[in-house]
């Protein structure tokens, strides 16, 4: 569903992606994995229209993404759950989620909501508190929850496991199976390669800006140099 072919992303003189070759098919969880700094982030960026590709072509069934809007490309069933979860505080937990499905007709928002909300049930005892007061667990689970409320075909997520404490890491990953099962593909970025790799269909290693290894999760979790350079050792 997804085509990704020599992807180039520049910050001013910043090559930071310098020719990427990937695709998620249908109902796939595909991982990225790799360092700090590989240009996981941007990718995912470039994906969602907030950067534009210096060269390459971004394919998503028949549509051309590579120089869509952002709203478009939301438009066209891709969410993203960026990193950090870029909640808004202030805001309460409800009107986060409300945030996430403004492109959702009016008389399909409750049941969209009610989705979300048996998917995160702690997101519906604490739909009036003010989001900044959620922990890091559960603001991870707001920032989903708001994407999920866009009713996306594709959901990329970076780093959702990122800061949190092990309980909720692995209720994180076992909620992305869930959603991935529930028939939402998944693109996941992360730096625990271990969890990631166990969850994904297939997974491609970043490093500087170019993919150094594809395989699929099992095939990467045996493999010598991921080994050595990701689960350590
Ligand atoms: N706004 C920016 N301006 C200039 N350079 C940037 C900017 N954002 C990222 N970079 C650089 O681009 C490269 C790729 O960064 P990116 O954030 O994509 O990496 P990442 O793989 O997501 O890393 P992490 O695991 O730390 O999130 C890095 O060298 C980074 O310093
Ligand atoms: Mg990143």
């Amino acid at each position: 569903m997804l085509d990704v072919q020599g992807l180039k992303v520049n910050y001013g003189a910043i090559h930071a992606v310098r020719g990427v070759d990937f695709n998620v098919q249908d109902d796939e969880i595909v991982t990225l994995i790799g360092a700090n700094g590989a240009g996981k982030s941007t990718i995912v960026h470039t994906l969602s229209g907030m950067l534009k590709a210096a060269a390459g072509t971004i394919k998503y069934g028949d549509q051309d993404l590579t120089k869509m809007s952002a709203a478009k490309i939301v438009g066209a069933g891709i969410a993203q759950v960026p990193e950090g979860r870029r909640i808004f505080a202030g805001l309460s937990t409800m009107e986060n989620l409300k945030m996430g499905a403004y492109l959702v007709p009016r008389n399909e928002q409750s049941d969209v909501l009610a989705n979300v909300f048996d998917q995160f049930p702690v997101l519906k005892e604490r739909k009036n508190q003010d989001a900044a007061t959620l922990s890091g667990g559960e603001q991870q689970m707001l920032a989903m929850g708001r994407a999920l409320m866009a009713q996306p075909k594709l959901l990329m997520l970076d780093e959702p496991s990122m800061g949190l404490a092990p309980i909720y890491i692995s209720k994180i990953f076992d909620i992305i199976k869930t959603i991935n099962k529930q028939g939402v593909t998944v693109l996941l970025i992360e730096q625990n390669a271990l969890q990631a790799l166990q969850i994904a269909n297939r997974g491609y290693v970043i490093a500087n800006g170019t993919v150094q290894l594809t395989g699929t999760g099992s095939e990467l979790l045996a493999n010598p140099e991921v080994q050595k350079a990701y689960l350590g050792g």
